[in-house]
């Protein structure tokens, strides 16, 4: 069912989940998960990247990444994100804002065991954001994690590399309009309950 920017259902989550479906099934949009993620430093310095929502449900928005990467250390000293997905095919955008928690071991053991052997290794061999003198020196550093993991078998998480879980405290759907006038409306959460505006394009 379309979403009524002039009747907003009273939570936004079944609607969040129904635009990510429709851009999964969507012939024409590439990489329907990614989504860029903004921290800030201690500085509250913002800075802003690409990364692949992997779960979204009621709790939150769950990307996985290297904990000690840039991203990870603003995170650790400051827990607030802010996310963006773009649908350009389908002329949507849908922001988020919310704090982050560490997925569960659990959780984050799960999804690294479901990526390729390789990826599992680039994991080990990359500290990720660190300055990196030449492709060489990762290709090394991927052949030493494979020496180091031969005997491995399924290879382990390394304890540095987990998830995060953005909350939703505030969630806004956006669709493309003609002439600019774009309809927009913007939940804020409010306790257990969601509060929702429309705004002017
Ligand atoms: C389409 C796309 C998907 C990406 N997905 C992830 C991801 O899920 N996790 C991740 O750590 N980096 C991902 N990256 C790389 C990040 O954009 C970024 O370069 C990296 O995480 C380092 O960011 P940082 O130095 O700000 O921590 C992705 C990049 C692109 C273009």
């Amino acid at each position: 069912m379309a979403f009524d920017f002039d009747h907003p259902p009273a939570d936004p989550v079944a609607s969040l989940e129904a635009w990510l479906d429709a851009a999964w099934t969507h012939a024409n949009v590439p990489n329907p998960n990614a989504m860029t993620l903004c921290t800030v430093n201690a500085h509250g310095a913002p800075s802003a990247r690409v990364v692949l929502l992997k779960h979204l449900d009621t709790h939150g928005a769950v990307f996985f990444t290297n904990r000690m990467s840039r991203k990870g250390l603003d995170l650790a000293g400051d827990p607030r994100a802010a996310l963006v997905l773009h649908w350009d095919h389908m002329g949507r955008q849908v922001r988020i804002e919310g704090s982050v928690k560490e997925t569960t071991d659990e959780e984050s053991d799960a999804y690294f065991a479901s990526r390729h052997p390789e990826s599992r290794l680039g994991a080990w061999a990359s500290d990720q954001s660190q300055p990196c003198a030449d492709r060489a020196e990762l290709t090394q550093r991927l052949e030493a994690a494979r020496i180091d993991h031969a005997d491995a078998g399924n290879l382990v998480r390394p304890p540095y590399w987990g998830g995060y879980r953005v909350s939703l405290q505030a969630v806004e759907f956006w669709q493309d309009g003609e002439h600019r006038l774009h309809d927009r409306v913007r939940y804020e959460r409010s306790g257990d309950t969601w509060v929702s505006q429309r705004l002017f394009p």
